[in-house]
């Protein structure tokens, strides 16, 4: 199996997907917060890439809900923002959500065109390790970066799920993007939480109020489930 990562969306964009896994990571905040969603029994997300689309699709589709963010707020007459501590079940059970944020549906949106292409977070590194192991195809891990640049929280992430990989699954051949993922989460393991408050977009959501946020988003293995973005979907197919 080999193991490749895309650090930002631009990047992404110049690889071969066909035939291969994707895993789609925005750690702060919105892949979290997918996952978190669906455990509290959304029935899907479809991401956008523009709050025009986003407005525009649950017009047409009056029981959807409208969500998302920009530079981390929730925007005017959007029903949910992007903290996962809005997605309570009494809000969103059974409710398919049309969701806007800045990178995290932008990456989706990109991912796909790949075999299949899973939802990624530190909640549910373990399940979706075993996923990909399950697939047995090559795993594409794509960044969501901010703003088509770098970021920290994403490459540990991504550099966690290429450690648990190397560990627990057949032998694996990795890219050095991969490789220099691995290396970083090495670096921060013992306290993925602190990563989190340090990262940039950490230290904004920090002085935004959403110290909570971040906590939730450093909850290394606290979900089972592997969300699937398949048919312009997000849902759990099991
Ligand atoms: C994004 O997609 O850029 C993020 O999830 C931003 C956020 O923290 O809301």
């Amino acid at each position: 199996m080999k193991i490749d990562l895309a650090f930002t969306p631009h990047e992404l964009e110049k690889k071969e997907l066909a035939g291969k896994s994707v895993v789609v990571i925005d750690a702060l905040r919105a892949t979290t917060t997918m996952t978190i969603a669906l455990e509290n029994g959304a029935q899907a997300f479809i991401p956008v890439g523009t709050v025009e689309e986003a407005r525009k699709l649950v017009a047409q589709n009056p029981d959807y809900l409208l969500a998302g963010e920009r530079k981390a707020m929730p925007l005017e007459g959007f029903h949910l923002g992007n903290s996962p501590r809005d997605y309570r079940p009494d809000k969103i059970m059974g409710k398919t959500i049309v969701m806007t944020t800045t990178n995290g549906t932008r990456a989706l949106v990109c991912a796909r065109g790949g075999a299949e292409v899973f939802i990624g977070s530190f909640l549910n590194l373990g399940a979706l390790c075993e996923r990909l192991i399950e697939a047995g195809r090559d795993v594409l891990i794509a960044c969501s970066g901010e703003k088509d640049l770098f970021c920290l929280e994403d490459t540990v992430c991504g550099g966690a799920l290429v450690e648990r990989l190397e560990k627990t699954g057949p032998s694996i051949i990795k890219t050095d993007a991969a490789h220099a993922a691995r290396i970083l989460y090495e670096h921060c393991e013992r306290d993925v939480h602190a990563m989190l408050c340090s990262c940039e977009w950490g230290v904004y959501l920090e002085g935004l109020g959403l110290g909570k946020d971040v906590r939730i988003c450093a909850q290394v293995d606290s979900s089972r489930i592997v969300p699937v973005y398949r048919e312009g979907e997000i849902f759990l197919d099991r």
